[in-house]
């Protein structure tokens, strides 16, 4: 059979199929002008001299310059919302210490221009501790507190309207710079528009969560509270999918197909994320603070008093036994079905990156169930409980990039 035969043209569908993967790892590490040169000492030889296949070493060469010239205009771009979703991650666990502390009320005042000095001298600290001896917290918590102590909490809410401040200037300057330099592809923009409005919203949010404890009964509301934490991880998840699209675009632009892997990992993420709610649930209703031994509770698997409030679905949000049960299973359900996404991943042919997030994220379950265990028998002491909040966000990175891999890089 010739070069122009069936024989060629079965083997072109073969040839282009190894001359994609081995390019596709290739282009990260190149220049464009080498890559030719490099194909055609690769070992991947098309058989004779047949035209389609010196056509498709010509294509993927072209492509390869184009692919390293995006690599290198998007680069800054994926970094820089690389370090936006390291503030976030930053953020959220700033935001759990300042509950974990009593210290979300502590601002009774929000001032988001003026806000960003802290009192200076004697008479501006008399002033905002002035304010909160007016608040239902100082009435029914902290009554009789010294300045000291209300410094003490104080610094921790101000860290956190801070942090909030600083990752909102981290993201519009560059943001504008880029925009104005024109290195954003059309699509970007759009996304990185609404990332920055929903990042408005959740300073809104953050504030009509902290006004809830405002009132006669000093407690934020649990539904506020999780309303909260469930926007930054919403914003999380997008900052850290776009990140990983722009820095991977100069390697794999389109999804390459589901594989098994891919479907699986996306349910985990979202699993995940519905564990991290139904935490926010235990946090807001300091339901932490009941049922101190695992497995079981009140020497039961199933605990009575379920069911005790009435209509019968507010029990998933206002009953402790409720919500603390729920996490329990809602959390072993996930993690088990991580290791069993781990156990079966073992058969499947992946790759390298493929398997290493795999790894990390079995891991990363395993501390977290952890984590959570020793925080609920020892009773939600801080460093514990911060480290518990701090170990779902990192849960949460690692199935985002094995979810990335799974997606385009089959
Ligand atoms: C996949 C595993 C888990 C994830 C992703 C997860 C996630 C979370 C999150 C995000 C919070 C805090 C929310 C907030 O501060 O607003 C939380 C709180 C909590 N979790 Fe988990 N959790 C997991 C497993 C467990 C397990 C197995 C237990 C114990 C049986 C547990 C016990 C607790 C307790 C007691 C709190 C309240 C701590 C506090 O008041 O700060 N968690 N969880």
């Amino acid at each position: 059979m010739d070069d122009y035969g069936d024989g060629v043209y079965a083997d072109v569908e073969g040839f282009g199929q190894r001359l994609d993967e081995w390019s596709s790892e290739h282009f990260r590490t190149r220049d464009a002008r080498s890559h030719k040169q490099d194909i055609l000492s690769s070992g991947i030889k098309p058989r004779g001299t047949c035209p389609v296949l010196r056509n498709m070493i010509e294509q993927v060469s072209t492509n390869a310059g184009a692919a390293t010239t995006r690599a290198r205009r998007d680069g800054p771009i994926g970094w820089w919302l690389l370090v936006c979703c390291v503030l976030v991650f930053g953020m959220v666990v700033l935001g759990g210490v300042t509950r974990l502390t009593g210290s979300g009320l502590s601002m009774v005042n929000w001032k988001p221009v003026s806000g960003v000095l802290p009192p200076l001298d004697q008479a501006a600290w008399d002033r905002e501790f002035e304010h909160y001896r007016d608040s239902p917290e100082y009435a029914t918590v902290n009554k009789g507190m010294s300045l000291d102590d209300f410094k003490g909490i104080f610094w921790f809410e101000y860290a956190h309207r801070l942090l909030g401040r600083l990752i909102g200037a981290v993201f519009l300057i560059p943001f504008l710079y880029f925009l104005i330099r024109r290195r954003l592809q059309p699509s970007l923009a759009p996304q990185l528009v609404t990332m920055f409005v929903l990042g408005g919203l959740q300073g809104l949010l953050g504030w009509y969560m902290v006004k809830s404890g405002l009132v006669d009964d000093a407690r934020v509301s649990q539904y506020r509270l999780a309303a909260h934490l469930g926007l930054a991880m919403l914003i999380y998840v997008f900052m850290l999918w776009t990140a990983l699209g722009v820095l991977r675009r100069g390697v794999s632009t389109k999804p390459r197909g589901w594989s098994r892997l891919a479907p699986l990992t996306m349910i985990l993420v979202v699993a995940v994320f519905i564990t991290m709610m139904s935490g926010a649930f235990v946090a807001g209703l300091k339901a932490g603070f009941s049922y101190n031994t695992f497995p079981l509770m009140a020497g039961k698997l199933v605990p009575d008093g379920m069911w005790s409030v009435t209509p019968a679905y507010l029990n998933l949000f206002e009953n402790v036994t409720t919500v603390q049960f729920n996490h329990r299973v809602l959390a072993i359900a996930t993690f088990l079905a991580i290791i069993v996404l781990w156990l079966v991943a073992r058969r499947m042919n992946l790759s390298r990156s493929q398997r290493l997030w795999i790894h990390a994220t079995a891991v990363a379950a395993v501390v977290q169930v952890a984590l959570g265990i020793s925080t609920l028998v020892m009773r939600v002491p801080v460093p514990l409980a911060a480290l518990h909040q701090a170990g779902a966000m990192v849960l949460l990175t690692v199935l985002l990039c094995l979810a990335y891999e799974a997606r385009y890089r089959c």
